[in-house]
């Protein structure tokens, strides 16, 4: 084993057993009654339970992991090692945990046991770990780089689908309501090209869906750091191509995930429908 093997796996453990926590806390949480609030729009929903798994997250994070860097959907850089009373961290951060403790909060909210946490370790700016879980369903995804995608003991491999007709597409929608016009319209315009089109409400979970041949495809402007990163090693060790259009990385403008035989397809016709562009 490599070093480089070795430190990751112990990353990943300690990503599991985090998430195992954060998860449990979420159930927890959902049975005590949740504090439902509004962030960027009306639409965008966030929970006391969001903050306080962001904060469990930060705290055993803290513990195991002193100088590590931390990115969360809640609090940002905030519950990172600099505000964490520790001062400067000891050694020199070099891992960053990009977390969003409960990716599908409109889910989660209403009772659909379609949300995640997700966590994901980088070393600068590359993903090497991540893990993605299902607390509801008690489901695991997790994948270390270069080491393959898993659920629950089983290796992942995406769907072998190559042409577009017969292709079951996962898609998100943002939360400003001009930006949900347009992705409006794109849909229309593939609807008609695909075998159907799904709206799970967690990205993380839409890119695990991808890794394990749930869903053919997936793809979403608009997305954010902590709702792609781990689900984006998972599908990409599960054999998946992840990208951007037009030959860009994925990131905010769009994260396509597609089998490498499908990805061109995808590609053209969603740069055609300037699904990347716009509001
Ligand atoms: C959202 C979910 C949703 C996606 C949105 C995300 P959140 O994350 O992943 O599926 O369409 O773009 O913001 O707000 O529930 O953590």
């Amino acid at each position: 084993m490599s070093n480089h093997t070795d430190e990751y796996e112990l990353l990943l453990e300690v990503a599991l057993g985090v998430a195992r926590e954060a998860a449990e806390l979420t159930e927890r949480e959902r049975r005590r009654g949740l504090e439902v609030g509004t962030k960027s729009t009306a639409t965008d929903l966030v929970t006391g339970a969001d903050r306080a798994v962001e904060r469990l997250i930060a705290d055993l994070l803290r513990r195991r992991r002193p100088a590590d860097a931390l990115l969360g959907e809640e609090y940002g850089a905030g519950l990172g090692p600099a505000r964490s009373g520790a001062g400067t961290p000891a050694q020199e951060t070099r891992v960053t945990w990009v977390v969003d403790p409960i990716d599908g909060t409109v889910n989660y909210v209403y009772g659909i046991p379609i949300y995640a946490v997700s966590i994901a370790a980088q070393i600068a700016g590359v993903t090497v770990v991540g893990v993605v879980r299902n607390p509801a369903t008690g489901e695991q995804w997790s994948a270390v780089r270069g080491g393959g995608a898993w659920r629950d003991g089983k290796r992942l491999v995406t769907s072998q689908v190559d042409d577009l007709g017969r292709c079951l597409v996962a898609t998100g929608f943002g939360y400003d309501a001009a930006r949900r016009a347009h992705q409006a319209g794109v849909v229309a315009q593939l609807l008609p090209r695909v075998r159907d089109i799904r709206r799970l409400g967690a990205a993380s979970l839409d890119l695990c869906y991808v890794a394990e041949g749930r869903v053919d495809a997936f793809f979403e402007r608009g997305l954010n750091l902590w709702d792609q990163a781990a689900g984006e090693l998972i599908a990409i060790e599960a054999g998946a191509r992840v990208g951007g259009l037009r030959g860009a990385a994925a990131g905010p403008d769009m994260v396509l995930a597609a089998p490498p035989l499908l990805y061109d397809q995808l590609a053209d016709l969603l740069a055609a429908l300037d699904a990347d562009t716009g509001p």
